[in-house]
């Protein structure tokens, strides 16, 4: 039996959700092996790595790869949205495979394996998206869960391509709880939405920030109050996902301290970025269109306040990219933009400057936040943690190392960079995927394929897990 490689990280600053302290971490194979005050075994390789945080590999349980989406496809595939996700310290992703009629779930699970496979540079799993929940579907659910998918997304909104009606949600919820399953939820009012936003386009209102006039707040705040009471009455675990603004947040809390399994996310922009963002000319308002949109300033201050007390357990990016050429196809109507982000390599950078610098959270929060929560929270067992018999997923982040956003410095298949023009304060350093080096110091060093499929166990559920 070959003898497996050890590799020291000497002399770091280790961040855990409970807190941080200097410790060197000794990786053997594919695990950490030790954490503490390590000797370097003989022929171990040893990075310095030293002035540095060494935390958990950052968890994305929110992305969409090569999705297929308003007769488009996000522009990030398994190969350089897993680089992408590496530069920014992200060592496991949950991406969402989406049913698409007339197919059932499993074929669409065998779809996204096949994308996924021997192109991804760290590990990932999956959710099922169900967009028509027929009989055979909620049959077929019961597969899905066995081949080690135990959450399933409802679209409330995007009516007529994702949206799920309030009875077929009802009967997956039904069906999720009966199989210890998680249930997530895009939280938007799909019909009143489509009231104004063909309301909006009579009118002639046809730029990007009309798209954000059209999602006002309550649309998201009513959803999320009508998700919580599907609930309650099912008993089925319930995942918000992209709380976006206050008003839904106050409904995730109310629900919460009424005793319901309700648990929820924000995602890195709503906490940065503006709805002025939309209002940027031509092209690039478009860039900033997702959905739910993004809101007025005023909400930041108060999500930090949820993220900060846990009530909004985790962060997550929502990655969706797609290109200027992509954007435009709405510049003379804002419902033609595809909707979504390329935001997966950002997290990191911008919970640091805008959370820990700016003292919001601390940095055992932000691991807590985008690591050890998502992890437990998802069944991913041998993630989220820095501890011995955990996977080696590591990343090593200089927080006085700055970094400029732009192109030249992106791994995501986007031709801009949202925060084109800012520089972080920190940057990451390394990024370690099972031991194996994935990102070193700007570049990518390991190969498509290194990343594997993360079966996860049923989902932790319950309000406060
Ligand atoms: O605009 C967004 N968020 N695009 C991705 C799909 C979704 O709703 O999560
Ligand atoms: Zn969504
Ligand atoms: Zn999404």
């Amino acid at each position: 039996m070959t003898e497996e490689h050890a590799t020291l990280l000497q002399g770091g600053r280790v961040v855990s959700a409970d807190g941080e302290y200097d410790a060197d971490v000794l990786i053997v194979g594919e695990k950490i092996a030790a954490v503490g005050e390590v000797e370097a075994p003989p022929g171990a390789t040893v990075i310095d790595v030293a002035g540095c945080r060494v935390m958990p590999g950052l968890i994305d349980n929110h992305t969409h790869l090569s999705m297929p989406f308003m007769g488009m496809m996000s522009s990030d595939d398994y190969n350089t949205g897993t680089q992408a996700a590496a530069a920014g310290g992200v060592t496991c992703l949950v991406d969402f495979a989406i049913q698409r009629e007339p197919d059932q779930l499993r074929s669409a699970l065998a779809e996204w394996q096949g994308r996924a496979d021997g192109a991804a540079h760290v590990d990932y799993g999956f959710h099922m998206a169900i967009t028509n929940a027929n009989e055979a579907t909620i049959d077929d659910m019961a597969a899905i869960v066995d081949a080690g998918v135990s959450s399933f997304k409802l679209f409330m909104a995007y009516k007529g391509e994702l949206m799920t009606r309030d009875d077929a949600m009802t009967a997956c919820m039904e069906r999720a709880r009966d199989l210890g399953a998680l249930t997530m939820v895009h939280a938007e009012n799909g019909d009143v939405v489509d009231l104004l936003v063909k309301r909006a386009l009579h009118a002639g209102q046809t730029d990007a920030i009309h798209h954000a006039l059209t999602r006002p707040e309550f649309v998201e705040a009513e959803a999320t109050s009508r998700a919580a009471r599907l609930s309650e009455y099912t008993g089925a675990s319930l995942f918000v996902v992209h709380v976006t603004c206050a008003a839904a947040a106050a409904e995730v809390q109310a629900a919460q301290q009424r005793g319901v399994p309700v648990s929820a996310e924000t995602c890195t922009q709503y906490l940065v970025n503006t709805i002025d963002d939309l209002r940027r000319p031509g092209v690039e308002g478009c860039r900033y269109i997702c959905s739910p949109p993004l809101r007025e300033a005023s909400n930041h201050e108060p999500l930090w306040d949820y993220v900060q007390r846990g009530i909004l357990e985790s962060v997550s990016t929502d990655h969706c990219p797609f290109t200027n050429e992509q954007k435009a196809r709405g510049l003379e109507n804002f419902s033609l933009v595809p909707n979504g982000l390329a935001a997966i390599q950002h997290r990191l950078a911008k919970l640091w400057d805008e959370g820990v610098v700016a003292g919001r959270i601390t940095p055992s929060q932000l691991v807590d936040r985008t690591s050890t929560t998502i992890a437990r929270r998802f069944g991913l067992e041998d993630k989220g943690a820095i501890a011995p018999g955990k996977d080696a997923d590591i990343v090593v982040f200089d927080p006085s190392a700055p970094r400029d956003y732009g192109t030249h410095t992106s791994f995501m298949n986007v031709d801009y960079d949202i925060y084109d023009g800012e520089t972080a304060s920190g940057s990451v350093r390394h990024t370690l995927s099972r031991g194996t080096m994935v990102y070193d110091q700007g570049k990518i060093v390991s190969e498509p394929g290194h990343g594997r499929f993360v079966a996860r166990a049923g989902a932790a559920v319950g309000a406060t897990a």
